[in-house]
């Protein structure tokens, strides 16, 4: 699933959501103590990432690399993490600084 803005409310504990945020592409991952807002732009190549609720990874659709939830590279081809954004919350929702 993928939207336009992300409402922290929307993102249960444990899970990732994809959206557009001002324009880029984000992965976030609430871990039930902190959010993970990252680049969704997979560093092999520049696919972007989905969520894979099952084993709670950010899978590449292109050639298969896996990131654990905080944005690590678990599986290459890609060799470096997704890079994490600095952001606010703002009215209960996502905004990057
Ligand atoms: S672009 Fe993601 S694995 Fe190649």
């Amino acid at each position: 699933m993928s939207s336009s803005s992300i409402k922290v409310s929307e993102i249960p504990a444990g899970q990732g959501v994809t959206a557009e945020i001002q324009g880029r592409p984000v992965a976030v991952y609430n871990s039930g103590e902190e959010l993970v807002v990252l680049e969704n732009v997979c560093t092999h190549m520049g696919c972007e990432t989905g969520w894979n609720t099952f084993e709670q990874t950010w899978d590449c659709p292109c050639h298969g690399s896996r990131y654990h939830a905080n944005g690590a590279v678990l599986r290459g081809p890609a060799q470096a993490p997704l890079p994490r954004l600095e952001h606010r919350i703002e009215n209960g929702e996502i905004v990057l600084d």
